[in-house]
Formats: C-alpha cells, structure tokens, sequence
C-alpha cells in the first residue's frame, strides 16, 4: 500500500480496501459468469486491523453460491509485512454480483456444483445468508410501502382540511 491510501497515521483508508475488495470479488464473478456484472450489495465489513503503507495486500475471492442471475463472492484481506513476511488476517466480507447484459438486465448465470467439503460448507452458509438479505429487504420494502401509504393518506387528509376550509370560506 502507498501512501496516497492512508491518513497521516499510515493506516489504509477504509474505502481503498473497500474498492480493492470490490475489484477483487467482480473478478470472481465475471470468470464465474463469463459476463460484465455489477455489484448489488456488500454486507456489513468490519475492519479488525489497520493495514499499513509498506504492507502487501493479498485479496482471495470466491464465488459461493450462485443464484438464478446473482452470485455471492467472499472476499479474505490478508495484510503481509514485506520484511518479516508475517501475514495477518485483516477481515473478510460477501459481497452479491448480478450478471447483466449491455442494458443493465439481469442474466443467467451458470449453476455452481459445489465439490469439496469446503465448498459445500461455503455454499450452505451462502444460501443462508442470501435467505437472510431476502428477508430483510422484504421487511424494508414493507416499512417503505407502508410509510408512503401513511404519507399519501396525509396529503390526503390535508386535502380535505383545505378543501373544507375553502368551502367555509364560501359560505361566508
Ligand atoms: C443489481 C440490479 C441489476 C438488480 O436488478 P433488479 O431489477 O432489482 O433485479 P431482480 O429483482 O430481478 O434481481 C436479480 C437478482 O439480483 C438479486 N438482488 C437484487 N438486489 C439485490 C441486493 N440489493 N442484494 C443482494 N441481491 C440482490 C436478486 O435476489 C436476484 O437474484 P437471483 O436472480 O439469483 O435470484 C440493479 O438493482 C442495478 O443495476 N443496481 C445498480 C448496480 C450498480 O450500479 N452497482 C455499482 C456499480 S457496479
């Protein structure tokens, strides 16, 4: 890492690893989908350890699970000092890719047989969690319509009031 990535501390800004892991986990996804993909969401990144300038970043990527059109790529940040060659385990993140076609649709991509043990232990864990950002953003989507429904019949009781003293007015 140089320093134009860091703060007067020499400690890697959050977002230059955010960007690399992005980088890093589309790679996995555009050779597991053989498409251009686009990033949907990145689940909560917690940030264990400072990176320093001077240490070498190394980014594993792989593709977990893979849905219909979308794909869970994990990302593990390893920070390696180049003079001891100690690496550290700095944090991890999944990260959701949707395979699209030049106008932005989504695509198939092709199915993901899990093999080894690790594999089927990584596509298991995938598939809950991809369960759970379902649910949460069915839960979001219904606090949403729920809000704009409460807004709309605000207007219009606000409507009415107006309208009522309007009419009010014209009796007078
Ligand atoms: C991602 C995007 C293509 C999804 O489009 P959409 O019309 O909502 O598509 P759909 O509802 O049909 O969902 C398509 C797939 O994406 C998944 N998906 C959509 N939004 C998601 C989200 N926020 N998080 C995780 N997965 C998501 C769906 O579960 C579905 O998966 P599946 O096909 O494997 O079952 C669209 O929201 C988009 O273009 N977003 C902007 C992407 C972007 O600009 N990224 C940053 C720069 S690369």
């Amino acid at each position: 890492m140089m320093p134009q990535d860091a703060n007067n501390l020499g400690h890697v800004f959050g977002g230059v690893m955010l960007a690399m892991m992005d980088k890093a986990a589309a790679v996995a996804a555009f050779r597991h989908a053989r498409r251009a993909c686009v990033t949907a969401s990145i689940d909560r990144v917690d940030f264990r350890e400072p990176i320093h300038v001077g240490d070498l970043v190394v980014m594993k990527a792989s593709v977990n699970f893979a849905g219909r059109t979308s794909m869970e790529v994990g990302v593990r940040v390893e920070a390696e000092d180049m003079i001891s060659g100690l690496r550290r385990h700095t944090n991890s993140a999944y990260l959701t890719f949707v395979s699209v076609d030049r106008n932005g649709r989504p695509m198939e991509v092709a199915e993901l047989v899990p093999e080894t043990a690790e594999q089927k232990r990584r596509y298991a864990a995938a598939q809950e969690r991809r369960r759970r950002r379902l649910e949460e953003r069915n839960e979001e989507e219904a606090v949403q319509a729920s809000a704009a429904a409460d807004e709309a019949a605000e207007a219009g009781r606000s409507r009415s009031r107006a309208g009522a003293a309007e009419s009010d007015c014209n009796d007078c």
